[in-house]
C-alpha cells in the first residue's frame, strides 16, 4: 500500500461514469462533499478536466478516462483504479443517451443497436471489468442509473405520468438495464453484493434538452441516497420510495 492509498483506507472509493456532465457530474461533487474519493469516468480528457476543475479543489476527485462501450478503456480504467486505491467501493453506472423517442412502429434498429450500446451493454462490460476491484472493497454496491421509463408494469397503468413517452431505444433498454439490475443482485448476493437501479426522476440536462422538471441537485441527491446507504438489493428506487419492475 503506497502513501496515497493509505490517506483513502478508511472512506468510501466510487466510480460514476458518464460523470463529466448531468446528473453524474452532480452526483461525483455529492459524493466528493460527503468526503469520499470519487473517480469522475470521462470519455473525454478535455471535458473530464472541465469538469474536473468546476470541482473545489480540495475534493478528492480523480478524472478517469472511460468509454464504456470499450473493453480496452475499461480495463486500462480498472488499472488505473487499481494501482491508486487498490479497491473500489461503490460502482455507479450512469452514463446514458436517449437519441431519439420513436415508438414502436418506427424505431430504427440503428437507434436500438447504439442506445443498447451505451445504455445496457456499456454497464455489464463496466461491471465485468471492475468486479475485481469491487470484490476487493468493503461495501460492495452497484448502482445502475435507470428511468421510471424503463419501468414494464408502470407502461402497463394508463395512468402513467410519462406513458406517453413511448420511445422504444430509450424506454426498453432501461428495461434491459433493470432485468441486468435484478439478475446479477442474485448473482452477487452470497459475496455480500448490494445491486440495485435507482430512477433519478425528470431532470433538466442535456439529455432532454433541458426540459425536465427536476434540478441536477436533486436528482443527485436521489441516486447518491441509494449509492450512500445500506438498502438490500435487488431493489428499483426512485425518489422517497420504490418503483415496480
Ligand atoms: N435527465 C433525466 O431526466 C433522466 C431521467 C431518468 C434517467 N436518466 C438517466 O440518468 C443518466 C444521466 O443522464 P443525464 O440526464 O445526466 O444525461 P447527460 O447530461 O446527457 O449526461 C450523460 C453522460 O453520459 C456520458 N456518456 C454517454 N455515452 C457515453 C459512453 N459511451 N461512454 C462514457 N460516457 C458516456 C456523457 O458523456 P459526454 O459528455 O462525453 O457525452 C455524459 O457525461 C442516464 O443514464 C440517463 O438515462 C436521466
Amino acid at each position: 500500500m503506497t502513501a496515497a492509498d493509505h490517506t483513502h483506507a478508511t472512506h468510501p472509493i466510487a466510480l460514476v461514469t458518464g460523470g463529466n456532465k448531468g446528473i453524474g457530474l452532480g452526483l461525483v461533487k455529492q459524493l466528493a462533499q460527503a468526503g469520499w474519493t470519487v473517480y469522475l469516468g470521462s470519455r473525454d480528457a478535455a471535458r473530464g478536466q472541465a469538469a474536473r476543475d468546476s470541482l473545489p479543489a480540495e475534493l478528492d476527485v480523480r478524472v478517469l478516462a472511460l468509454e464504456v462501450t470499450e473493453a480496452a478503456t475499461l480495463q486500462a480504467a480498472a488499472d488505473s483504479v487499481r494501482q491508486q486505491s487498490g479497491r473500489l467501493d461503490v460502482l455507479i453506472n450512469n452514463a446514458g443517451i436517449c437519441p431519439d423517442i420513436e415508438p414502436p412502429s418506427k424505431a430504427t434498429l440503428d437507434s436500438l443497436r447504439s442506445t443498447y450500446e451505451t445504455n445496457v451493454f456499456g454497464p455489464v462490460l463496466v461491471v465485468q471489468a471492475m468486479l475485481p476491484l469491487l470484490r476487493a472493497g468493503t461495501l460492495k454496491r452497484i448502482v445502475n442509473v435507470s428511468s421510471e421509463l424503463g419501468s414494464a408494469t408502470l407502461h402497463g397503468d394508463p395512468n402513467f405520468k410519462y406513458g406517453f413517452v413511448n420511445g422504444l431505444s430509450y424506454c426498453s433498454s432501461k428495461s434491459a438495464l433493470n432485468a441486468f439490475t435484478v439478475l446479477l443482485s442474485k448473482e452477487l448476493y452470497a459475496e455480500g453484493f448490494a445491486v440495485n437501479a435507482v430512477n433519478p426522476g425528470y431532470t433538466a440536462t442535456d439529455l432532454n434538452g433541458h426540459s425536465g422538471t427536476l434540478s441536477v441537485e436533486q436528482a443527485a441527491a436521489t441516486v447518491a441516497g441509494v449509492a450512500m446507504s445500506e438498502l438490500g438489493t435487488g431493489s428499483f428506487f426512485t425518489e422517497g420510495g420504490r418503483l415496480p419492475w
